[in-house]
């Protein structure tokens, strides 16, 4: 039996993995937010990001070490391809991390090697060897993954993990690439690796998987019966195409089942120790907040974070529920930290109540960004009667979309109606102070907004998504707006929130614009990709400058 630290650890890679979703890149401020909840929720790694893909990503995952891999803190993990230029940029941008690691791969399937890496197993063994050692040169802790290893002859899946435990990494994750195993497979897989890999026992068997036929969470249960003591997964399940397995699934399906999971880890079943280190009362607020900052919305049916996961619509669950919750209901939703929502501030709270419940909240905003925050609260709470946490976190999550703006929304009028033709002004505030106007016409207020911020930016694009929902309940409740633009096949989401829908979205469309527009200045590398796209199997490049 692989090595075992006595429970199931969490690595998240919401974002490393959740941001290589179509549309779900994020700015630095962005990223560190996201990465202190994952840190309040408890997970025990963070993959920061690929600190090669650009200078960005290098600083995101750098100030991210900083930051938040404190000694109490997460690992701070960082990814790498086999290839000593991404490996050294990789141990200089998790190195202020109390605990780091680096989490290098190379594909171990013959059709990652014929054609993507156009390598032959002798050679792709070596480097393995080569590129661990040097990884365990650099830093303590090194993961190894063989990717695309449910496809992989385990002839060669073997010595493949034999040499990389050998060459020193303690963890060996096992990648389900393109989410083709089903749960029996991909059991079977690990209990494979556990019987055949002569030097199992000194690493910790993970398992990561994407969700292409929906079944990356069964089969991540499934291993964890087989052995597996770290599972790799992303909050909501963003991810690489269908996205990867989702946290909040595994942790509650284990959390539910615990006395069916226990005898797996050797517990008694009946032990009330938990499977995991995961706050489950921060699940729900952590999904909000990703999916605000990433643009991706959450399907309304999802397991355990969807809206609709804790509605008791039918009038028979509703009356079966009132008698007694667990004739329909598994998991209680206080359990999540659904159920508070307290009602926090009103109008005459000054700036240290609102810092005070922003920081009970978790959100610990420099200077001018609580000046600025707290500006938008005034000001909602000149149109709302009592403001929420709900609220409260909608002002900082859109707060932290502002940094790199590019532009800055001053001004938005409409007006509309039955016998008007829809017609909208704006003004942006450009980076060097200028104010720019423009009006124009649209089928209605949304399109007539979007049309005039168009012709001041200037950058073809086009909406393929908007959304809007309501924050919390009430005639004037906030209305939270989501925006996804396309620009040259890319997509670029944008959020934002407000009592006024037209002037959320005209925020949204803000938002996604200033997005796109570092966007591609950026262009950052894809880890799995970029090797391919390039010719070049094992690109060695300089690290970026921070
Ligand atoms: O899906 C995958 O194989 C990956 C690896 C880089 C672990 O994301
Ligand atoms: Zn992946």
């Amino acid at each position: 039996m692989a090595r075992d630290p006595g429970r199931v650890l969490i690595f998240d890679t919401t974002l490393r993995d959740g941001e290589q979703s179509p549309g779900a890149s994020l700015n630095l401020e962005e990223k560190l937010a996201i990465a202190q909840q994952l840190a309040r929720l408890g997970v025990d790694i963070i993959e920061a990001g690929f600190p090669f893909a650009s200078p960005g990503d290098f600083k995101a995952v750098h100030r991210i070490a900083e930051v938040v891999g404190r000694e109490q803190g997460p690992v701070i993990c960082g990814l790498a391809r086999a290839a000593r230029g991404d490996i050294k940029a990789c141990a200089d941008a998790i190195a202020p991390a109390a605990h780091r690691r680096i989490h290098t791969f190379i594909a171990t399937s013959d059709i990652h090697l014929e054609h993507k890496l156009r390598r032959s197993r002798s050679e792709v063994l070596e480097i393995i060897g080569e590129m661990v050692a040097y990884a365990c040169s650099l830093v303590d802790d090194v993961e190894f993954s063989p990717e695309d290893a449910g496809r992989s002859d385990p002839e060669f899946l073997y010595p493949a993990i034999e040499a990389a435990i050998s060459a020193g990494a303690t963890t060996i994750n096992i990648p389900d690439t393109v989410g083709y195993t089903t749960p029996a497979e991909f059991g079977a897989l690990i209990d494979g690796i556990n019987r055949h890999v002569p030097n199992i026992d000194r690493a910790v068997i993970s398992v990561h998987g994407h969700n292409d036929l929906g079944l990356a969470v069964a089969n991540f249960l499934e291993a964890v019966k087989m052995g597996a003591r770290q599972l790799e997964c992303t909050i909501n399940g963003i991810g690489e195409r269908a996205g990867n397995a989702a946290l909040e699934e595994l942790v509650m399906a284990m959390h539910v089942r615990r006395s069916y999971f226990n005898p797996f880890l050797g517990r008694d079943a009946a032990s009330s120790e938990p499977l995991t280190n995961v706050v489950t009362e921060e699940i729900a607020k952590t999904s909000r907040l990703v999916s605000n900052l990433t643009g991706m919305a959450v399907q309304p049916n999802k397991a355990i974070v969807g809206a609709n996961a804790f509605a008791h619509e039918s009038g028979i669950h509703q009356d079966g529920v009132l008698k007694n919750r667990l004739t329909y209901e598994i998991v209680d939703a206080r359990t999540i930290g659904l159920a508070d929502n307290r009602l926090s501030l009103g109008k005459l709270s000054g700036r240290s109540a609102f810092r005070a419940r922003l920081e009970e909240l978790g959100y610990s905003l420099e200077r001018q960004d609580l000046d600025e925050a707290f500006a938008r609260f005034k000001d909602l709470a000149d149109r709302k009667r009592e403001i929420s946490d709900r609220d409260l976190e909608a002002i900082v999550s859109e707060q932290v979309q502002q940094p790199e703006a590019h532009y800055t929304l001053t001004h938005v009028q409409v007006s509309c109606g039955t016998t008007l033709l829809p017609t909208a002004t704006v003004t942006l505030r450009t980076r060097d102070g200028a104010d720019l106007s423009e009006a124009s016409m649209g089928t209605g207020p949304v399109d007539a907004v979007c049309q005039a911020l168009n012709r001041l930016a200037r950058v073809p694009n086009d909406l393929v998504e908007f959304s809007i929902k309501s924050v919390t309940e009430g005639i004037d409740a906030m209305g939270e707006v989501t925006i996804r633009l396309r620009h040259r096949n890319q997509l670029y989401s944008g959020h934002a929130a407000d009592t006024d829908i037209v002037v959320a979205a005209a925020q949204a469309f803000v938002n996604a614009l200033n997005r796109l527009m570092s966007g591609s200045e950026r262009a950052p590398l894809h880890p799995q990709k970029a090797a391919l796209a390039s010719g070049d199997p094992l690109p060695v490049g300089e690290r970026p400058a921070l």
